[in-house]
Formats: C-alpha cells, structure tokens, sequence
C-alpha cells in the first residue's frame, strides 16, 4: 500500500499504470468503518487496482457545521486498510485541493435543493466539486460509493453524465449495524442514550416498509406514524421524503419504485438513512 500525499506523487501513479489495468477509486473522508470497507472490497473484486482517497473536504461543511469536530485518524484508517488488498492510499491536504485563488465550483441544478441540500445551503456543491477534482486526478474507470447517502450517489452520477465523464458509480448497499443503525463516521458522536435514540431512523424505516407491505398507501399516515415513533424515541426529524428512486421527484402516492429518504436530529448530531419501500427493489 503506497501512500500519495503530492500531486507529483499522482501524476507518478498516472504514468506508471498500464492502460490495460482497471482503477477502482473509493472517495472518503476517513474514520473509516465497515460501510467504507465495503466499497473498498467491492473495488477489489472488480478492479485490477484500487485506490482510496481520505480528505476531509472544507467545502461540503456550512460555517455552522462539524467540520473542526469532524473525526479524524490517518493512522487508525491506514491499519484498517491495511487489512485489505489497497494499492493507494491519496491523502491530499486543503492547500492542494484548494490553493489560494481557487474559484471554480460545480452545480448540479435542482437535484441539490432539496432534502440534504436544503437543510445544507451549499453541501452539494462542495460535494460535486471535489468528487470532480479528484476524479480529474485519479481517472478512475469506476467509482465505489455507498447508498448511505443515496441523494450524493444521484447527483454525482448526474454530473458524471452530463459532463460526459468516463468513470462509472458502482452503487453498493448499506451497510448496518447488527441492530440496524446505517454505519457512518458521525455515529461516533453519540453518546450511550444517543446511540439507543439513534436506531429510530432504521425502526422508522422498517415502519413505513410494513406498513406499505399491509397495503398503506396515504403517504401522509406514512409520515405520520414515522415522525411519532421517531420523536417517542427521542429524535427531532428533519426531513421525511418519500421519493421517485431515480429522479428523486416526491410522489403523491407510493409505488414499489418509491425510495424513503429521512434525516433525523439525535442531540446534536444530524443523521441520515434510506431505503427502497418494498423488497422488488434493493
Ligand atoms: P464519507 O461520508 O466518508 O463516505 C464515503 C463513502 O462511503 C460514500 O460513498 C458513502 O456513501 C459510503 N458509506 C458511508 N457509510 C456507509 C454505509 N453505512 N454503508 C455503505 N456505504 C457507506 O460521502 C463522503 O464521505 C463524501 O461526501 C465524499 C464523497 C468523500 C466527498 O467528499
């Protein structure tokens, strides 16, 4: 495993692959967990090499956000990767990813106004913009990113498209605790009763799902019963959407292609999750 801290070391890596091998990259901002090494398995299994990038990007945090508490541990995350077959490691700082003078930025239009992006100003750009930046300097053939944070995955795969890119999302499923919670670098900050409030987003989930199942269609009493039994458990609900799974539309009535989308306020710490409505659909 090679650690990649310059651009030289980069355009190194860039002249030295052979265009016969296949790059798998996987984007993330450390504090590496399980849901992370999922992608990096995956990356393994269909690439010839793969590469994770670690950057905690100061662009996709609003001025009242987590970005100085975010969680960070290079060497903790090194040792994790270590355990799997990673060919490199990019590390880059702010300075290089945002030199002084920097002023290009990315839109993808209306698909970053809504759910995360409202609660966000600004998230989905910063999002666009480095994932550009970095797939312009890994040229990756495929990029493993994680249904987690399902609204991220459909906006990069538009701007991929629309900007006519080459490199490909592999789309891989969340990852969960043993009792449900969505892994997430954020988890970290719960506290114990935090951490038990926090299964409400998950239990909301399967809610809705079962409901749907019995034959519920009236989304207001699907959103009804998710936001009580969320805020009996203690959570402030940000947002539910119940979603078209492609175009991310909001639907009047759901439909087995119909996607849940929620972010829910435990204390201090904002998380999200999602799932299909019913089992035809992952
Ligand atoms: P980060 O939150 O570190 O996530 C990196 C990747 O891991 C994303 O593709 C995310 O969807 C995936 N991931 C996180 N938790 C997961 C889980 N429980 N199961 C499966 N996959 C999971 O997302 C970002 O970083 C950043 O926005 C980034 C794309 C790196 C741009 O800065």
């Amino acid at each position: 495993m090679e650690l990649l801290t310059s651009l030289e070391q980069l355009q190194a890596f860039n002249q030295q692959r052979s265009p016969q091998q296949t790059v798998g990259f996987v984007p993330t901002m450390g504090y590496l967990h399980a849901g992370h090494l999922s992608l990096v398995k995956a990356a393994n299994q269909q690439c010839d090499l793969t590469l994770v990038s670690i950057f905690v990007n100061p662009s996709q945090f609003g001025p009242n956000e987590d970005l100085s508490a975010y969680p960070r541990d290079l060497d903790r995350d090194l040792a994790m990767l270590a355990e799997y077959k990673v060919d490199y490691v990019f590390f880059p700082d702010v300075q290089m990813m945002y030199p002084p003078g920097y002023k290009t930025w990315i839109t993808v239009q209306e698909l970053t106004d809504t759910f995360c992006g409202a609660s966000r100003p600004g998230h989905f750009t910063g999002v666009a913009t480095v994932v550009l930046k970095l797939v312009n300097l890994v040229r990756p053939h495929l990029m493993f990113m994680g249904e987690k944070d399902y609204q991220q995955i459909v906006i990069l795969e538009t701007m991929l498209r629309d900007l006519n890119l080459p490199a490909r999302i592999v789309r891989c499923p969340i990852v969960r605790e043993p009792d449900g919670l969505a892994m997430s670098s954020r988890n970290a900050y719960l506290s114990e009763t935090e951490r038990s409030q926090a299964l409400c987003l998950y239990n909301a989930l399967s809610l809705a799902r079962m409901l749907y199942t019995a034959g519920e269609r009236n989304i207001t009493i699907l959103k009804a019963q998710m936001t009580a039994l969320i805020e009996q458990s203690g959570g402030k609900p940000d947002y539910i959407a119940f979603v078209d799974k492609d175009t991310l539309e909001e639907v009047e009535s759901p439909a087995d292609n119909t996607r849940i989308l929620l972010a829910v306020h435990i204390g201090r710490t904002r998380l999200i999750d999602n799932a299909s409505i019913c089992d035809n659909y992952r």
